[in-house]
């Protein structure tokens, strides 16, 4: 069984081996984002549950309970939400 992306409560399919922004992207959720790799905070969202890792280092600067769609991924459901 594929696990869930909730964004903004849509559910999405969750592929583990594409980023969230990437998994958003291919169901062609309309997603702010800038450099994609971690420094500009573009893509900064609210992690609501679930847990998330991160494939570059994120230089942004995060509040708590906030991540980086553009370089993190998660193999469970995970539920997140914009600022
Ligand atoms: S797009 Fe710049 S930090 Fe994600």
């Amino acid at each position: 069984m594929s696990s869930k992306l909730i964004y903004n409560e849509q559910q999405y399919t969750l592929d583990a081996n594409k980023t969230l922004l990437e998994n958003l992207e291919s169901q062609s959720v309309s997603v702010e984002f800038h450099c994609r790799d971690g420094h500009c905070g573009a893509c900064r969202s609210i992690l609501v549950s679930g847990d998330v890792t991160y494939s570059n280092f994120p230089m942004a600067y995060l509040k708590e309970g906030e991540i980086l769609l553009c370089c993190s991924r998660s193999e469970k459901n995970i539920t997140i939400k914009t600022i």
